[in-house]
């Protein structure tokens, strides 16, 4: 890990950010290079989740007021438990502390961590003791506007935004489920210890797929496509398979087609972006483990230096969020579905009797009488007027069956949500694709990257630094970063140590303008991973590369190798 990350920091993937005052843990910038990678990522996440889904994106503020996250649930259950010693007063996430020092699981409530304490004496590094442990909430607080202002949170997932923009959103899709709604932006959480350098940040990047369905159909018309490809599930008893997708469903293991089919697209995309297939799992949170809006959740999984990382979410979240902010705000959060065919269906409806309301009620008569007509038949009628909750007596309404025939009836959509953290994406990409050869003798760094996904498709340089060769490598330069591909031109040092610059930072082709190139007017395409070299002419090099930069075909199909 130690020799990917000074790679990183050396070659401007990453650095730690406000590094002249001493850095900040969970925070990191992202240089010229990691940038590009992360922009690319973003840009096939949402050619997969917005373009190719019956999908749109939106974008909402990181600030939230706090009434969206007392309904969301987020000001008072999203916290993690915090220890803090009594004598240097570091403070530790305890779950975490507890599994570094003593190898333990443990259950993320206070009582279990104060047990854990006690049990086996746990210490601090310094060999201090811990006080009494705390719910600590991770959302990041603030105030808007001057003075006291009002209160308000960062957000700590995007997908708020869209919850509470729901009603327009339906709107949008003329209220036809099922329907996407992504966002990718940044989210914050106050992690109480981040010491897992770019994985546990307090600023970092989410691209969040919002997915409402019918609760009364969670199969996904497109699931058949994904039925026979096999995925490495965990489930919640820790057990393992290596199963078809559509098996999984049937037996149970996954609840339902549309979360498999997530689950197939996640696994579908990471492979795409450059995740090792034989470093990824998908694996079900466990009942103590799942956040407290999902009713079901798989993580997808990679195998990093630092073991196994979640970097994918994929929750059942029901009708959580819309219902909550529907309790909260008074908004209706439902759509009305309409029925295939008009049923009919025998109902029980209230006639009010005004000669009894009336007298009792009086001036409020006619607003009790217009409160029991909306109301469903029930035992005891309790009716809502002006914010007072009033009973009425039996002998001032009567109860009637009637036929009625309906077109269609009114749900709170579900949500299946796949959550994406881009930038432990990102490292993991970075990590998988770091690979060491030896070339003309000597070790080589490089770096796989896929193709479409490398921050610097192509690199143009002249053999010698001079001109014509710089001139002419400047032109080729422009010409490609016209057609949209990413180009470096680079002239600094011996064409050896350039080539394996931009092999170090997963540069897929170097072409390099040489004496032949006044000649016959070609340049020679340079492959990263086998080091091949072929000749090709000038007036078919932008459509040569197009081609090679979003395929994995071998430069060997378009010209002879004459350097292997
Ligand atoms: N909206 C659901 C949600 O936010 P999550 O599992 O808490 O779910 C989704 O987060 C993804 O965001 C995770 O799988 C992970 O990749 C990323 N993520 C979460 N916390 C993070 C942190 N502190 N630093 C970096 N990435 C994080």
């Amino acid at each position: 890990m130690s020799e990917i990350l000074e790679m990183l920091i050396r070659r401007g993937f990453l650095w730690q950010s406000f590094e002249i005052y001493g850095g900040m843990a969970g925070f990191i910038d992202y240089g010229p290079l990691g940038n590009g990678l992360r922009r690319r990522l973003e840009n096939l996440w949402r050619e997969f989740f917005v373009v190719n889904e019956r999908a749109v994106e939106i974008d909402t503020p990181t600030v939230g007021i706090e009434e969206v996250y007392i309904a969301s649930g987020h000001a008072t259950s999203f916290t993690d438990v915090a220890i803090e010693c009594k004598k240097c007063g570091k403070v530790y996430r305890a779950d975490h502390y507890i599994k570094e020092v003593l190898g333990l699981e443990v259950d993320e409530s206070v009582e279990a961590i104060r047990d854990i304490l006690s049990e086996f004496d746990l210490k601090c590094d310094c060999g201090g003791e811990f006080g009494e442990p705390a719910q600590f909430n991770l959302m990041f607080e603030t105030r808007i506007g001057p003075g006291k202002g009002k209160r308000g949170y960062l957000r700590p997932e995007t997908a708020q935004g869209i919850f509470i923009a729901f009603k327009r959103l339906a709107d949008y899709f003329r209220d036809k489920l099922p329907f996407g709604v992504a966002q990718i932006g940044r989210s914050y959480r106050n992690e109480i210890s981040p010491r897992q350098g770019v994985i546990r940040l307090r600023e970092f990047n989410q691209a969040e797929l919002e997915y409402f369905i019918n609760p009364r159909n969670k199969r996904h018309p497109e699931f058949d496509r994904y039925r026979n490809v096999k995925v490495k599930l965990v489930d919640k008893s820790d057990a393992e398979y290596e199963i078809a997708l559509g098996d999984a469903v049937e037996k149970g293991i996954i609840l339902h087609e549309v979360i498999a089919y997530f689950i197939a697209k996640t696994r579908e995309f990471l492979l795409k972006a450059g995740i090792d297939e034989n470093r990824l799992r998908f694996r079900q949170h466990k009942d103590d483990e799942r956040a407290h809006y999902a009713s079901d959740c798989w993580d997808a999984e990679v195998y990093t230096a630092y073991g196994w990382i979640e970097v994918v979410g994929i929750a059942d979240r029901g009708c959580y969020d819309l219902s909550r902010h529907a309790k909260f705000s008074g908004e209706d959060m439902s759509i009305f579905v309409p029925f295939k065919e008009p049923v009919k269906v025998k109902k029980k409806v209230i006639i009010p009797n005004m000669s009894k309301l009336g007298p009792i009620f009086r001036h409020k008569a006619k607003k009790v009488a217009e409160a029991l007509k909306s109301m469903e038949a029930e035992e005891s009628i309790v009716v809502e007027v002006d914010g007072e909750k009033i009973e009425v007596p039996p002998e001032c309404y009567t109860i009637e069956e009637v036929e009625e025939i309906q077109h269609g009836e009114k749900i709170v959509p579900h949500v299946i949500e796949p959550s994406f953290g881009l930038d432990r994406i990102t490292y993991a990409i970075l990590e998988h694709s770091f690979d060491t050869d030896i070339v003309d003798g000597e070790e080589r760094k490089v770096l796989r990257l896929k193709r479409w996904i490398a921050p610097v498709q192509v690199a143009v340089l002249p053999l010698l630094s001079r001109d014509p060769f710089t001139e002419k490598a400047k032109e080729i330069t422009e010409l490609l970063k016209k057609r949209g591909i990413f180009t470096e031109y680079d002239d600094s040092g011996s064409i050896g140590r350039r080539y394996r610059r931009y092999d170090e930072i997963g540069t897929p082709f170097c072409i390099t303008v040489d004496h032949q190139t006044f000649d016959d007017n070609s340049v020679t395409i340079r492959d990263r991973d086998t080091t091949s070299q072929v000749r090709i002419g000038l007036g078919e090099l932008v459509d040569v590369l197009l081609e090679l930069l979003n395929s994995e075909k071998d430069i060997r199909e378009f010209g002879e190798v004459f350097r292997d």
